[in-house]
């Protein structure tokens, strides 16, 4: 059984897709062990609070330094003896300790075709504000190891969508969501999970 532990930061609609695809068995061989947030009001804790899944806030506003909040967050990770860290829209900096420690054991979703739209500064609604400015016709998401760098691991799974004439932000924001985060997020949990012994 590979154990699971799935860092948020916001609404929790990829954690969502990893419950419901846990719960349906199109995710084999998984235990969702923790969820855990750098926010006390993310959303996508009271989604794990409705499925049963323990939930634990490790917030940097309640260390002293970025040190002992990263040593907080790595002691809870311990604590549930994870195979997976799996990023959903996770929007704290991983540190180098935190990376060596789960080599090939940290996914991150990404919500551009890597290398494209990716790096420092390019998270959430940024990311499509970006396509929609340089006018690409297909963008999509993408599933990587997270190693040293922001969004530079090896991918393990994309998908595209494709831009719509009259596409906001928003709009954009939402096919790419659905058409392509909540499915490559779960099926690649998936992958791991059945390679898993
Ligand atoms: C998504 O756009 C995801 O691609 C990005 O952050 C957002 C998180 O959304 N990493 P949610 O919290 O999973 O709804």
């Amino acid at each position: 059984m590979l154990r699971v532990g799935v860092l948020v930061s916001g609404g929790g609609t990829n954690l969502q897709a990893i419950i419901d695809g846990v719960e349906s068995g199109r995710i084999a061989n998984t235990s969702l062990e923790v969820v855990i947030s750098n926010n006390a009001g993310a959303y996508a804790l009271e989604r794990a609070k409705q499925h049963g899944i323990p939930v634990q806030c490790v917030s940097p506003k309640e260390y002293a330094d970025r040190d002992q909040f990263y040593e907080a967050l790595m002691d809870v990770l311990e604590a549930y003896k994870l195979d997976l860290v799996v990023l959903a829209g996770y929007l704290v900096i991983i540190p180098e300790q935190m990376v060596r420690r789960y080599p090939r054991k940290m996914i991150n979703i990404h919500p551009s075709l890597i290398p494209a739209f990716c790096g420092k500064g390019y998270y959430g609604l940024k990311v499509h504000e970006a396509a929609l400015e340089r006018g690409v016709k297909i963008t999509g998401a993408t599933v990587h190891y997270v190693e040293e760098g922001t969004d530079t691991g090896p991918i393990l799974m994309q998908q595209a969508v494709e831009v719509l004439e009259g596409d906001t932000p928003e709009t954009l924001q939402r096919r790419v969501m659905e058409q392509a985060e909540w499915v490559i997020l779960p099926a690649v949990i998936d992958r791991l999970a059945r390679e898993h012994p």
